[in-house]
C-alpha cells in the first residue's frame, strides 16, 4: 500500500533534561484506569469511550460533605442534574444522600423516575412552564421562584389547590469582586427581593421557605461565596426580625471549581483550585456569624449545595483513538482523534490534559488535535505536547466528566458507549452506543414524500 506523503520537518528531541523553563521533560502515560487496561475496555467497548469512577465520585462526595459538615452540620446536597444526568450518575449520588437540583420539566421528570421523593428535589431555572410549576407545587418540591410572572401563577395555583404552598426565592447580589449574574431571580441592592417579600406576604397564599443564589460556574475565588453568604444570611436574618418569617433552607448553589484547566489561565490548574476545605470556610463561617444572632441552633436554616461540575468532572474520563497524523503547514504535528466537540463539549473552555495510554517516550513535540468533524471548529487542544503517536494509538481525555453527557450531540457521528467502574472494580455499561435507528426513531415521511 502506498504510505500518504508527510513533507519532512527536522525537530530534535532529548529525553531526560530540563527545557529552557527548567520544567523536565515528562513521560506521561495512563495506561488503566482503577486497575483496568485501557486497551482492554476499547476491545470490549470499542472507541470513542466515555469511562466513569465509581471511586472517584464517592470520594468527592466524601471530601464535600466531610468539609462542610464539620463547619455546618446542617449541610444537605443536592445534584445538579444539568451537569451530568446519567441515571447511573444520578442514582450513584442518590445512594450518598444528594437530593436533586433540576432546571426544567424534563429534569424534573428524571429525577422523579430515579426515585427521589419530591420533597427533596430543588426546582431552579428561569423558565417553568405552568403545568411543570403546577406538578412541581402539588407535590411539594424545593420550587425556587426566578421572577413575579412566576410567582403570579404560583399564587394562581394556590389558589387552585385551596391551600398555601411554599416556596423560595432565588436571588442575586452584587459581588464587588467580579461581574455578577443578574440575570436570575430578585436583585437584593435594588430592594426588588425585599418588595416581592413584601408582595407575597400580602397576597398570604405562598409560603416563603428559602432563599437561593446561585453566584456563577467555575468560581475558583471564594471571597464571591463569603459575600454572597454574608448577603443571604442578612436577608434572612432581616426576613425573621421584620416579618417573622424563619427560613428552613439557604441554598448557595454550585459554581466550585474542578480541577480543569480553564482556557486562558496562567497558573497551573493544581495551584488554583481551591478545596472543599477552602470553600467551606469561605461559606459556612459567614452563615454561621450572620445567622446565630436570631436563630436559634436548633432552627438554623439548612444549607443546601448544589455543585456539580466540582462534584464529577474528575470522575469521568474520555478514551478515544488516533485516526490519522498529518503535518500543518506551521511544522506543528496534528493528531485526527475519533472523539470531537462533537462529545467534548467542554474543549470550548477548557485544556483538557491529554495523555497517551502507553509509553512512548520522552520525546515529545508540540502538537494540534483535531476531532473527526468536517468542521474547522473541531479542535480538542490547540496546543499540546505529546509523544509520536500513530494510526491507532489512543489517548484519554481527562477531566470529562462534569457537562459533556448531557451537552454532548450526534452531530455527525453517533455517541458511543459509556461505562462505569464499580468501587469493586466491576466494569457496567450505562449508555449503550447509538446506532442511525435510534437516531431517526422519532422521524416520519410525510405522505407525500413515500415511495
Ligand atoms: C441553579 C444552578 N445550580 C447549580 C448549578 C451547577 O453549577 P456547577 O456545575 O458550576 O457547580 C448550576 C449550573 O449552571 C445552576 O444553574
Amino acid at each position: 500500500m502506498k504510505r500518504p506523503y508527510e513533507s519532512p520537518t527536522i525537530s530534535r528531541h532529548q529525553g531526560g533534561i530540563t527545557n529552557k523553563f527548567g520544567v523536565g521533560v515528562s513521560n506521561r502515560f495512563q495506561s488503566e484506569i482503577e486497575g483496568f487496561p485501557i486497551s482492554k475496555l476499547l476491545q470490549e467497548y470499542g472507541t470513542p469511550l466515555f469511562v466513569y469512577s465509581e471511586k472517584t465520585l464517592k470520594k468527592t462526595y466524601r471530601e464535600m460533605l466531610d468539609a462542610f459538615s464539620l463547619r455546618y452540620p446542617k449541610t444537605r446536597h443536592a445534584w445538579s442534574y444539568k451537569t451530568n444526568y446519567l441515571k447511573a450518575v444520578c442514582r450513584s449520588f442518590h445512594r450518598l444522600g444528594s437530593w436533586a437540583e433540576v432546571v426544567s420539566g424534563m429534569e424534573y421528570e428524571m429525577a422523579r423516575a430515579n426515585g427521589v421523593d419530591p420533597r427533596f428535589i430543588v426546582f431552579n431555572g428561569p423558565y417553568k412552564p405552568y403545568p411543570v410549576l403546577k406538578r412541581a407545587l402539588e407535590d411539594g418540591a424545593i420550587v425556587n421562584l426566578d421572577s413575579l410572572d412566576e410567582y403570579f401563577e404560583a399564587e394562581e395555583i394556590a389558589s387552585q389547590l385551596r391551600h398555601p404552598v411554599k416556596i423560595g426565592l432565588r436571588l442575586n447580589m452584587s459581588l464587588g469582586t467580579h461581574m455578577s449574574w443578574d440575570r436570575y431571580g430578585f436583585n437584593i441592592e435594588s430592594g426588588e427581593a425585599l418588595a416581592a417579600v413584601k408582595r407575597i406576604l400580602a397576597g398570604r397564599k405562598i409560603r416563603i421557605e428559602g432563599i437561593h443564589a446561585h453566584i456563577g460556574t467555575f468560581v475558583y475565588d471564594v471571597q464571591n461565596y463569603s459575600t454572597a453568604i454574608t448577603k443571604l444570611a442578612e436577608f434572612a436574618t432581616a426576613l425573621k426580625r421584620d416579618f417573622g418569617i424563619s427560613l428552613k433552607y439557604i441554598d448557595i448553589g454550585g459554581g466550585f471549581a474542578s480541577r480543569n484547566r480553564l482556557r486562558g489561565t496562567y497558573l497551573s490548574t493544581a495551584d488554583m483550585i481551591p478545596s472543599f476545605d477552602t470553600y467551606a470556610e469561605a461559606i459556612c463561617k459567614p452563615l454561621l456569624d450572620g445567622l446565630t444572632s436570631v436563630f436559634h441552633p436548633e432552627e438554623l436554616p439548612t444549607l443546601i449545595l448544589e455543585s456539580g461540575r466540582r462534584m464529577v468532572d474528575e470522575a469521568g474520563m474520555l478514551i478515544s483513538t488516533v485516526s490519522s497524523t498529518k503535518r500543518m503547514n506551521s511544522g506543528t504535528r496534528g493528531l485526527v482523534i475519533d472523539a470531537g466537540v462533537n462529545l467534548l463539549f467542554t474543549s470550548f473552555w477548557y485544556d483538557h490534559d491529554v495523555l497517551p495510554t502507553s509509553d512512548h517516550g520522552y520525546s515529545n513535540e508540540d502538537h494540534v488535535i483535531f476531532g473527526p468533524l468536517c468542521m474547522q471548529i473541531d479542535v480538542i487542544r490547540p496546543t499540546v505536547h505529546l509523544p509520536h503517536l500513530e494510526k491507532g494509538d489512543s489517548v484519554i481525555i481527562k477531566p470529562a466528566g462534569a457537562y459533556n453527557n448531557t451537552q454532548w450531540m450526534q452531530f455527525i457521528n453517533l455517541r458511543p458507549n459509556v461505562v462505569m467502574i464499580s468501587e469493586n472494580g466491576k466494569v457496567g455499561l450505562i449508555r449503550r452506543a447509538e446506532d442511525v435507528a435510534y437516531l431517526q426513531e422519532r422521524e416520519t415521511i410525510p405522505e407525500w414524500l413515500n415511495g
